[in-house]
């Protein structure tokens, strides 16, 4: 992949980012002059930038993503003096807590960032021609090619039922129409083949879910939230809070599950839900920004 112009392109698309629901996640952390912060999904620091210019506390605060563009987007907040690490959030949680680092804040905007969907290159968008990669870490050596092209029909139908809430009977179709057609060589052919294999009027593409499941899938993205949830709790100073923002079902359901088995520890308990509903995005926000429509915010506070 060519480095500079990709990374032309972000600069660029940088300047329209918009963080998701950035009014409630100020509203539930309520950050504080001094106050430190861990981002565990920093990205292109539309949170990250509006909470530390509230903070000005750089030096205790911490900025993982484990996307390489992200990360060399994250500099300008490393010449103030924030830490960023390159890592996924479950390996940089373990060496914060190893280190003895806690927190006062701690934010995870879960899923893809816009750059990441929006660039034909990183193999996210149905919409657009490119490879079938997929990877939030393109050092990581499972691509959706590989998956695409080389795993068992049984297998992909698997994940596209368990990642994808497919319905079973066209993840077995859709399985079957891979497997016969493969090579697969780009994220195009295998739309119009998904496409072929399913019912033409839907609300969304139909596609789109078999694109969750091979991205929820390359990543690991459920078995790493399920990992790191338990150790939000350890992260915290007391008193410190903690807001998670996830795109899809399956991502909100672990947050909930974990809030609610946290919260009814009673004297056990290290966290106190602070949203019993999750919040949403209103529509002002969702009429400029589409991608806030799916977004549900949960946030807890140490106890
Ligand atoms: C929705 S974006 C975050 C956007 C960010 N809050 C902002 O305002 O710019 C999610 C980011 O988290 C990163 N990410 C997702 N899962 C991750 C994981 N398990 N470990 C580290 N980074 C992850 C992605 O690479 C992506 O950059």
């Amino acid at each position: 992949m060519d480095f500079s112009l990709v990374s032309l392109c972000y600069n660029v698309y940088m300047e329209l980012h918009k963080p998701v629901m950035l009014n409630e996640v100020l509203a539930v952390l309520q950050p504080k002059s001094g106050e430190s912060y861990l981002d565990l999904t920093a990205g292109y620091a539309g949170h990250a930038k509006a909470i530390l210019g509230l903070t000005e506390n750089y030096k205790h605060s911490v900025l993982v993503d484990r996307d390489a563009f992200a990360i060399a987007h994250l500099r300008f907040l490393r010449e103030k003096g924030a830490n960023v690490m390159k890592n996924d959030f479950y390996g940089a949680a373990l060496k914060l807590l190893e280190c003895g680092n806690r927190f006062d804040m701690i934010l995870m905007d879960l899923g893809v960032s816009s750059p990441q969907f929006d660039l034909k290159e990183r193999g996210f968008s149905f919409a657009k021609d490119g490879k079938l990669d997929m990877r939030m870490d393109g050092t990581q050596e499972l691509t959706a090619e590989r998956v695409v092209n080389h795993f068992p029909k049984q297998k992909l139908m698997e994940i596209f039922v368990k990642y994808g809430e497919e319905n079973p009977k066209f993840a077995g179709k859709i399985a079957e129409a891979i497997v016969r057609q493969r090579p697969i060589s780009g994220t195009l052919e295998l739309a119009e083949l998904i496409k072929s294999k399913t019912h033409a009027y839907q609300k969304t593409h139909p596609a789109t879910r078999i694109f969750q499941a091979l991205r929820i899938f390359v990543n690991d993205e459920i078995g790493e939230l399920e990992k790191t949830l338990p150790l939000v709790p350890e992260l915290l100073l007391p008193a410190g809070r903690v807001a998670i923002i996830s795109f899809h079902s399956l991502e909100d359901r672990k947050v909930k599950e974990f809030l609610k088995t946290e919260g009814a520890r009673g004297l056990e308990a290290r966290l106190r839900v602070l949203t019993k509903t999750p919040m949403v995005a209103g529509e002002l926000e969702i009429s400029s920004n589409p991608r806030a429509r799916s977004a549900k915010l949960r946030a807890a506070a140490r106890v």
